[in-house]
């Protein structure tokens, strides 16, 4: 299994911190996540039904009714591989690893490029797999780019996979109202926005042919009761979602300002984290590790990804952090 954010466990017994007393920022998610309140037994005695409410509730959230709820937009990334015979595939990099390692563990040829590889060399490929806005870097590609790749991906029976786990608070770059559209493909996830990772709550957009293909793969209760009842409480609620999005946006240029103070400068964002790029990033996560703070490490380019703190003091623990190694010689990330 590949390496993700949130591994707190393993942090706990490298550095002896107990758990408790962890500020674990090295995830992508809305620290403060919808609400779940209410009565669930109801959804537990019973087996999950389709068009319970949830379909249409995402349908209405989303902007086009060309879905498959799932159990995490996860089960998607591991499946849709499964769908298609050996083909060539280019894979956004760097980005979320999953997309890459499924594809390879099912036998296609996978290609790791930039946006600007993959436009050049588009037309060795069948299967083109974006992140939009990307994580970690929090790069957008242009709907124009992304509809000219997905035409000629079309032509010859190809898939552009856009998937949009971090699109949800600037909802107008995503390819949703594009739907459906030979060789389109769009994956969005409960887990960020809303805060929601445990739930195991995701979707697929795409023609009503590959989505009956990846159901009848998935088979019946793919999602479980509980997920499909607060999932559609958390999509109906249109006033907690249009304060989340303000909340995040300010929360996440109060970190890039934190960050910069102490000369870690964003290379890039989104409303849910930052990334900070730079040849001393092992030793930066390291000694805040050493002071209970966790963000994820990547190596390739060597980068930090920072979560967004969830309170006042999380925000405080933080910045005395920042303040304390910086006061220590030689621990600038950048350069
Ligand atoms: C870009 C991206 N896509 C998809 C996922 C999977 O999310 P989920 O299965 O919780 O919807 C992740 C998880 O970190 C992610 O970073």
């Amino acid at each position: 299994l590949l390496e993700h954010g949130g591994r707190l466990r393993e942090a706990l017994i490298r550095y002896e911190i107990p758990l408790a007393e962890w500020l674990d920022l090295s995830t992508g998610i809305n620290p403060q996540g919808w609400p779940v309140t209410g009565q669930l037994a109801d959804s537990c005695y019973r087996l999950p039904e389709e068009h319970d409410g949830l379909e249409c509730a995402a349908a209405d959230y989303y902007g086009s009714d060309q879905l498959l709820p799932l159990a995490g937009s996860q089960a998607a990334i591991q499946t849709l591989p499964r769908l298609r015979r050996a083909s060539h595939v280019a894979v956004l990099a760097p980005t979320y690893a999953e997309h890459a390692h499924s594809w390879r563990q099912a036998g296609h040829e996978v290609c790791e490029l930039s946006a600007d590889q993959i436009e050049r060399c588009l037309a060795q490929f069948d299967i083109v797999v974006v992140i939009n806005p990307n994580n970690p870097t929090g790069a957008v590609i242009e709907r124009g780019r992304l509809l000219r790749w997905r035409a000629a991906l079309a032509r010859r029976g190809g898939w552009l996979l856009v998937d949009e786990a971090f699109i949800d608070t600037t909802p107008e770059q995503s390819l949703l109202p594009y739907l459906p559209l030979p060789g389109l493909i769009v994956l969005r996830s409960v887990g960020k926005f809303f805060g929601l990772p445990g739930l195991r709550l995701g979707f697929l957009f795409a023609e009503r042919a590959l989505r009956q293909q990846l159901r009848e793969w998935l088979g019946p209760w793919a999602v479980s009761g509980p997920a499909r009842a607060i999932g559609q409480a958390a999509l109906e609620d249109r006033l907690w979602q249009s304060g989340a999005r303000a909340a995040l946006q300010s929360a996440s240029q109060r970190l890039a300002r934190l960050l910069s103070e102490y000369g870690l400068n964003p290379s890039g964002g989104s409303s849910l984290f930052q990334w900070v790029q730079g040849r001393r990033a092992e030793m930066l996560a390291d000694m805040l590790a050493q002071r209970g703070i966790l963000v994820r490490r990547f190596e390739q380019p060597a980068a930090l990804r920072f979560g967004l703190p969830g309170s006042e003091s999380q925000w405080q623990r933080l910045a005395a952090a920042l303040e304390q190694i910086a006061a220590q010689p030689m621990v600038a990330v950048e350069g």
